[in-house]
């Protein structure tokens, strides 16, 4: 059975029950859905004694952004953890994680800065912050995070690497639907702010990156080609805003052409279509790699 607990000193104590079984840890803020399922299989298949935590991080979002709002379903969480396997739950309340006089702030200057970092000022700033925080609580292993947030992933990697962090980040690729008509949509929590028509709709940021490969696929290596395929597909839904779109390297940088000369397919793989929208007066974000997997 799945266990919960909701402050250090509870965890500390589970913890000590599974040792010395190795740890992995699935970091999520609830409202949990098949991506984070995929995301905790993943830590299963890696023969690990699974920790979730599920924590809306006040810290990560801006003053105009929907933390308020952002969904809390804790017994609808504890019953999927519980379907998956999960070993324990930890659920803190914020006055846990940053009580009377919390100061310290982890950031990740770089990677951080271009795409979300500069549209959500401080957002990775407060995921960097969190996740050392829950990786000190916790001492997994491994930490497993989704490419659906792929300049998440990248702070992540380059905060691991940058402070010597004794552990392995996993990558596990996005989870997309197979709703009929919203077919490719990433799963997401914020999906459950759409009516099933808005979620159709949504889709069209993942036909637009599609759009995009399809290009590559067909020879086109100039991005801004490759990126006006995009466009002209996100051009088709008229109450989109678009905030960027991107085609980047495996540092974030953007580029403006693809060199297949010498250049492994595995090295293709960290080329990445990013883009993120306003639709419906919801933020959304998509990526994917060059080649469809
Ligand atoms: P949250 O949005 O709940 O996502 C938790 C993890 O699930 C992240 O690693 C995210 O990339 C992954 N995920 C979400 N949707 C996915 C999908 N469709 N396919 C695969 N993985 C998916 O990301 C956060 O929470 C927070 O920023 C957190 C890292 C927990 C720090 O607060």
């Amino acid at each position: 059975v799945t266990d919960l607990v909701h402050t250090p000193a509870e965890l500390r104590a589970a913890l000590r029950a599974l040792s010395p079984a190795p740890l992995g840890l699935v970091p999520t803020m609830g409202a949990l859905h098949e991506g984070h399922a995929h995301l905790i299989r993943r830590a299963r298949l890696d023969r690990q004694r699974v920790v979730l935590s599920v924590f809306v991080n006040p810290l990560q979002f801006g003053p105009n952004e929907d933390y308020a709002a952002y969904p809390r379903t804790l017994e609808h969480d504890l019953r999927l953890a519980e379907a998956e396997g999960v070993d324990l739950v930890f659920a803190p309340s914020a006055e846990q994680m940053y009580p009377p006089g919390y100061a310290t702030r982890v950031s990740v200057p770089g990677v951080s800065e271009g795409f979300d970092g500069a549209s959500r000022p401080g957002h990775f700033t407060g995921v960097a912050t969190v996740v050392l925080k829950l990786l000190n609580l916790v001492q997994p292993q491994r930490a497993y995070f989704g490419e659906k947030d792929w300049q998440q992933l990248m702070v992540i990697r380059h905060l691991a690497r940058d402070l010597n962090l004794p552990l392995e980040i996993v990558g596990v690729s996005t989870v997309r639907s197979d709703q009929p008509g919203e077919e490719g949509l990433a799963l997401s929590s914020r999906n459950s702010y759409f009516t099933p028509e808005q979620r159709r709709r949504a889709s069209v940021l993942a036909r637009s990156l599609q759009a995009a490969q399809a290009r590559y696929a067909a020879g086109e290596r100039q991005a801004s080609a490759l990126l006006s395929a995009a466009r002209v597909v996100l051009d088709s839904e008229p109450e989109l805003s678009l905030d960027y779109l991107s085609l980047v390297d495996g540092d974030m940088h953007e580029i403006e052409r693809i060199d297949n000369e010498g250049v492994s397919t595995l090295h293709l793989s960290e080329y990445r279509l990013l883009v993120a929208a306003r639709l419906f007066g919801v933020r959304l974000i998509d990526n994917m790699p060059l080649l469809s997997t």
